[in-house]
């Protein structure tokens, strides 16, 4: 089948309905556009595991703050038909703003305590805006399953949370992080990157290398993690650590030394020039 192009959400739920019906099952790919490999990850495995793939393109105005790069988020939307249809998904759902909210949306899910924390106390509101738009396309989509990167970690356990708490009948599948050679994860926002900046990016993953391996030595103190990583930026000029967060991977709660969790981890942002990047990595503990 090839590639179809759906803006409306009226026009993607009479596409979809004939499947449904025949029983066939939907997987959903969430994404805000600038497609690299790393989305055709999560498209890759959204087509073994479905019938139909969807993915959705839609950069999503409620999750970015004021001061953020809404307005020059990267978007180019035909050489993302052209990456998906080379991975075999079966329609793209490029709404545009109006056509997903056609009035100030009025109706948020908030996924209390969660959200607040660590990225969510940088970037207030953030992941109330990702989780509205999140359930708003499970409500339009009604996938079976629904696939996201786990660079996004925080991200990742929130929508899960949502899922488990609002009941949505579908299985979130995390999709480990697409690395270029030096390391660096693939990310929408690489492209600001000028070349010296993007020489310098390789630090975030070095830095979450030292600390992984400090855990599987025995470190569980999130102190000590903490000045492992930090040590690691500071030898990088370039590199301004916003957000160094360690915390039990299952729940994302702090870490007490004395009982550690099965697995730790490891959330980043770092600026490099005006551009905020974002790592991951969990570490299970000894
Ligand atoms: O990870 C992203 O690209 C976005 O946060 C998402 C999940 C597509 C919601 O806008």
């Amino acid at each position: 089948m090839s590639l179809e192009t759906v803006t409306t959400i009226a026009e993607l739920r009479d596409r979809l309905r004939p499947g449904r019906q025949a029983g066939k099952s939907v997987g959903l790919v969430p994404t805000m556009g600038y497609l690299h490999r790393g989305h055709a990850a999560l498209v890759d495995r959204a087509r073994a595991d479905n019938d139909v793939v969807v993915t959705s393109v839609f950069v999503n105005p409620l999750q970015f703050g004021p001061n953020e790069d809404f307005a020059r988020y990267p978007r180019d939307l035909d050489a993302d038909r052209k990456l998906l249809a080379a991975h075999g998904a079966d329609i793209v759902f490029a709404p545009s703003v109006e056509a997903m909210y056609p009035r100030p949306i009025a109706t948020h899910i908030e996924v209390e305590g969660l959200s607040a924390r660590l990225e969510g106390e940088r970037r207030p509101g953030h992941f109330r805006g990702v989780a509205t738009v999140v359930g708003k396309l499970f409500n339009i989509v009604q996938p079976d399953r629904a696939y996201f990167g786990e660079k996004d970690y925080q991200q990742l356990q929130v929508i899960r949370r949502m899922v488990d708490d609002l009941s949505f009948p579908l299985e979130i599948v995390g999709v480990p992080t697409v690395r270029d050679v030096d390391g660096v994860a693939l990310s929408s926002r690489n492209i600001y990157l000028s070349s010296s900046e993007r020489a310098a990016a390789p630090v975030l993953g070095r830095s979450l290398a030292a600390a992984a391996d400090a855990i599987r030595a025995g470190t569980v103190d999130p102190r000590a993690i903490d000045t492992v990583i930090r040590g690691v930026l500071a030898a990088e000029p370039l590199a301004e650590p916003d957000l160094v967060a360690i915390a039990a991977a299952n729940t994302l709660e702090p870490i007490d030394p004395k009982v550690p969790p099965p697995a730790i981890a490891l959330m980043i942002a770092v600026r490099i020039g005006r551009t905020r990047l974002i790592d991951q990595r969990v570490v299970a503990t000894a």
